[in-house]
């Protein structure tokens, strides 16, 4: 099989490179010259554990190559991937001008029975669109070339993207002809050695089946995230609540972890997209919306703690931030809280000294020089007032306590996604704030609140 993958950003190299995994022979297209230059050099746009060596890999092996040219590349090949960018518009809707535009390209050239894949996150109703431009192009050039269009949604994670492709819970693609089901089914009959399914349905629900799924989970986050808040109100202890309703088989207990908002590339603007879609055609997402405020309010959280425990005091305040991406083991700053809360910060006159093992630079491009960024961890800590954690990496989890005092102005930790036991940081000797839990030690002059 040959296939084509047009984009080369997220989605679309690692789609492309878990398929040459397999053996299956890809071309990822790109028009930035400069990416493909850099791809076929082996340096990648963007960090994802395992990326690296698995292009270098395929590359070698030839299976796996990278080019500017889509005319040539999708020329003979039996289906084409769209994996290009669904930026969200003003209003929130997602822009499809650049999925059109390969559209338009791949029914320009064409040669042989091919099916047309939107991979890119899109609305309802996109496949028909595609479907659309790929008819009207090859008809100006008077081809009666057969083609199909079909929905594959992606459900992977940064940082976790190459397992949950390779070993995936579920592949849903939308179909509307036998010939397409038998081509998607061929190309993902390797993906299928855990025994979970391959689930065909018509185009419509497969584009929705995306939507529904990052709503439902960011769904979960917001309303765990209004528990702890009503937790810390009430003295409960949100950690306790979640392991109480996660054991339920009903609910689960993945993505119940209370925190300081969803990030990311998927979720703000997913949610933000399914809301427009119901309001453009006359339904009203109120669920969805309460998601979105929520998330918004979350974001701030951590830092009113801050505000409050310095009574609103924090010109001349230095902070410590551990961790800067939306979530661990990526380099993506995209809807980050940290810039959220890093900017309040700023606001207030306090200084900022951060480290994340993998996205300072990226971080750089937003923040420019308004921080500082410390070469590791401890360096932050440096006549710090207090400690921020703001990104659960792993490496953060178990630092050296003693050292952490020493470097420390005061034992302060506001912990932000909950990595610490509270009532171990009172036997250390810290004041510790984290997420819908009860404070294990709440200063005197000061209450955290919410
Ligand atoms: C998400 C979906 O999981 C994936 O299926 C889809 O294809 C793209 O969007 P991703 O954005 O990479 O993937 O991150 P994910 O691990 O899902 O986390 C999203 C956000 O939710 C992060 O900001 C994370 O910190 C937050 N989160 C997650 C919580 O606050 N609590 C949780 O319990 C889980």
């Amino acid at each position: 099989m040959r296939i084509a993958v047009v984009g080369t950003g997220y989605v679309g190299l690692v789609t492309g490179t878990c398929f040459a995994e397999v053996g299956i022979d890809v071309t990822c297209i790109d028009i930035d010259q400069k990416k493909i230059d850099n791809l076929k050099q082996g340096v990648l746009p963007i960090y994802e554990p395992g990326l690296e060596e698995m292009v270098l890999r395929n590359s070698q092996k030839e299976r796996l190559s990278f080019s500017t040219d889509l005319a040539t590349s999708v020329q003979g090949c039996d289906v084409a991937f769209i994996a290009v960018g669904t930026p969200p518009g003003e209003d929130g809707s997602a822009d499809l001008k650049y999925v059109l535009a390969v559209a338009r390209a791949i029914g320009q050239s064409m040669t042989d029975y091919t099916v047309v894949v939107t991979k890119s996150t899109v609305p309802v109703g996109t496949a028909a669109k595609v479907r659309n431009a790929i008819k009207e192009e090859l008809e100006a050039r008077g081809a009666d070339i057969p083609f199909d269009v079909a929905s594959n949604p992606e459900f992977l994670k940064e940082g976790a993207a190459i397992d949950d492709f390779l070993k995936p819970d579920r592949i849903v693609v939308g179909v509307d002809s036998q010939r397409a089901e038998e081509m998607m089914s061929k190309l993902y009959k390797p993906f299928l050695m855990n025994g979970h399914p391959l689930i065909f349905m018509d185009i419509p629900s497969a584009e929705m089946t995306k939507y529904a799924a990052n709503a439902m989970l960011a769904t979960k986050i917001s309303f765990m995230n209004d528990i702890a808040n009503l937790c810390e109100i009430m003295g409960a202890d949100v950690n306790m609540v979640r392991r109480g309703i996660g054991s339920d088989a009903r609910i689960g207990n993945k993505f119940i972890y209370p925190g300081i908002g969803y990030g990311g590339s998927c979720f703000p603007k997913d949610v933000k997209a399914l809301i427009k879609t119901a309001d453009e055609n006359g339904y009203q997402m109120e669920v969805l919306k309460s998601v979105e405020t929520v998330n918004e309010k979350q974001k701030s959280v951590l830092y009113n703690k801050i505000s409050n425990y310095y009574n609103g005091e924090l010109s001349g305040k230095t902070f410590a931030v551990w961790g800067l991406s939306f979530k661990p083991k990526t380099d993506d700053m995209r809807e980050a809280p940290s810039l959220v809360i890093i900017q309040k910060l700023l606001e207030q006159g306090a200084k900022v000294k951060a480290y994340d093992p993998v996205a300072m630079k990226e971080a750089s491009h937003t923040l420019g020089d308004s921080i500082e960024y410390g070469k590791d961890e401890y360096e932050t800590l440096i006549d710090a007032d207090a400690l921020l954690v703001v990104t659960e990496w792993p490496e953060f989890r178990s630092p050296n306590f003693a050292v952490v005092s020493k470097l420390l102005k005061e034992k302060v930790v506001f912990d932000g996604r909950n990595i610490y036991d509270a009532k171990e940081m009172e036997a250390k000797g810290y004041t510790y704030f984290g997420i819908g839990i009860k404070q294990a030690t709440v200063p005197q002059q000061t209450k955290a609140t919410v």
